[in-house]
């Protein structure tokens, strides 16, 4: 990722990611699958001190070594070694697809977020994830068309990123939304960003379909 990021976080998620993080005065913030921690970087440079949290333990070597002054911790968000209502915002960037047991990981995000605070989520969507192989596709005239299947069945699948195999998991947008609100969650921002610039094909590639969402979730004060 290094301090950019690849096109989608630098070139649609960075910029409302960091407005909404602005929209409010925060202290402390912890971003559950921080990976090598860019955006704790960037949340630090907005005034926010951070805890970064991550099981991959070469993205959190990879973290420590771009900021040696940085908090990041070796952890699952399933289950957190952190105390309750400890962080006025909990972020998580790009990781509730990674995430296998998604219900306990909200869960905690929860717990730890003081009351009235924010969990501010984004994600591929769910129109995206449930993509038949990378989803585009020809139709019978050779026009290109994204296609998506089996949209209301949970699952994981393996993928390859930049040579790297992970598992991604596929649910449907009212999974997530229904963790959500049972939390007692109220949802108090929800967007689809465009892309803000870039390479002209990447623009259009990123427009064409569903590709983010982010939302901001805030958790009842006291
Ligand atoms: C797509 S990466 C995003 C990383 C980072 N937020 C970013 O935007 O670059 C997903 C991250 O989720 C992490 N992850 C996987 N399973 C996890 C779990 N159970 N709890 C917390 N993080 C997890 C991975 O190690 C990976 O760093």
């Amino acid at each position: 990722m290094g301090e950019r990021g690849d096109y989608g976080r630098e070139f649609v998620l960075d910029g409302p990611m960091l407005a909404r993080v602005a929209a409010e005065k925060r202290t402390v913030a912890l971003d559950v699958g921080c990976g090598e921690g860019r955006f704790c970087r960037l949340l630090q440079m907005a005034g926010v001190a951070t805890v970064g949290v991550d099981p991959t333990e070469a993205l959190i070597r990879r973290a420590r070594h771009r900021d040696p002054g940085g908090d990041y911790r070796i952890g699952r968000a399933e289950a957190l070694e952190l105390p309750d209502r400890s962080f006025d915002l909990v972020v998580s960037y790009l990781a509730l697809i990674d995430i296998a047991d998604v219900a306990s990981a909200i869960a905690e995000m929860v717990r730890v977020l003081r009351p009235g605070g924010t969990l501010l989520i984004a994600n591929l969507t769910s129109f995206n994830t449930a993509s038949v192989g990378d989803g585009w596709t020809r139709d019978a005239n050779g026009d290109q068309r994204f296609c998506i299947d089996h949209y209301l069945t949970e699952r994981a699948r393996w993928t390859e990123w930049r040579g790297i195999r992970i598992v991604n998991w596929h649910r449907p947008l009212s999974f997530y939304l229904s963790l959500l609100l049972a939390q007692g969650l109220t949802l108090r921002y929800f967007d689809e960003p465009a892309p803000s610039g870039g390479d002209p094909e990447r623009v259009a590639r990123y427009a064409r379909v569903p590709f983010f969402l982010i939302m901001e979730w805030e958790k009842p004060p006291a």
